[in-house]
């Protein structure tokens, strides 16, 4: 349709003016760091540029606290990197197109491989402790949205890569795998929706990355879903939940996030 030959040929734009802007011609990975990951960008190597969003068409500025809306390019693991310093949600309203645009525009200007981190509640806290990582094995896209549109079918039996995903392993054999629940916020989950999602076989809970999978997919690129547990989720403990808690979670696990990115990134 036009809509989705506008939201390609838009992404195409960006991409050419990053390289315009970096003078670099292609790039290999894309990592998008998710609201508390931002500080864990620093470790993965010295900034060779820094473009703001802004500068480049298509993208939005960033509206919540703990996105920086900028794009750092960094070598990193002898890989030429975009790190995407924030990300778009659906719940800011302005649609699939603009959540995925910069997963497409990174696919667009050469990456194959997409790292998409998050921060995510936990359904489980009898297996997991605020501040760890989980493995995004699969997802619940339960936010009512989809990137794609028109008559065109993909298969998402792997949206996450086993390579992948044994390769962060291989760099942390404690991290644990499990399935990533989507919606749509920005309302935390109700104790009853807490309850559906852990009968639905999910084990953690957030607002963001199933979009950016299905648009690096259907881009033909390899995805590595990172989430971090910055709180369990509401209902689940007896204190209400807040922007703010997920942020200081982030701050605190910075330094052991970067350094597993880094090292993933150096055997890729
Ligand atoms: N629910 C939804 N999104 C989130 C959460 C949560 O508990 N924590 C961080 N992002």
């Amino acid at each position: 349709s036009d809509v989705s030959n506008d939201a390609f040929a838009l992404a195409r734009d960006a991409a050419d003016a990053l390289r315009a802007r970096t003078s670099i011609d292609s790039f290999d990975v894309a990592l998008v760091m998710g609201s508390g990951w931002v500080p864990a960008a620093d470790a993965l190597g010295d900034p060779v540029t820094e473009v703001p969003v802004t500068d480049l068409p298509g993208f939005a500025p960033p509206a919540v606290e703990g996105h920086a809306g900028k794009i750092r390019v960094v070598e990193c693991g002898g890989h030429r990197t975009l790190v995407f310093l924030g990300r778009t949600h659906l719940y800011e309203g302005r649609g699939p197109a603009a959540v995925v645009h910069g997963v497409r525009t990174a696919v667009a200007a050469g990456a194959r491989t997409i790292v998409l981190t998050n921060a995510a509640g936990g359904l489980r806290p009898e297996h997991q402790r605020v501040g760890d990582p989980v493995l995004i094995s699969d997802h619940l896209n339960l936010s009512g949205a989809n990137p794609m549109t028109g008559a065109s079918f993909l298969d998402l039996t792997e949206a996450y890569s086993g390579r992948l995903r044994a390769l962060a392993k291989e760099v942390d054999p404690s991290l644990p795998e499990g399935v990533y629940a989507a919606l749509r916020g920005p309302t935390y989950e109700t104790p009853a929706e807490v309850r559906m999602l852990r009968t639905l076989g999910a084990d953690i809970v957030g607002m963001s990355t199933v979009l950016e999978t299905v648009a690096a997919r259907e881009g033909g690129a390899d995805v590595l879903g990172i989430s971090l547990v910055t709180n369990i989720a509401a209902g689940l403990s007896d204190e209400p939940l807040d922007h703010e808690e997920v942020l200081e979670a982030g701050r605190a696990s910075a330094g052991r996030m970067g350094a597993l990115l880094r090292t993933v990134l150096s055997k890729l």
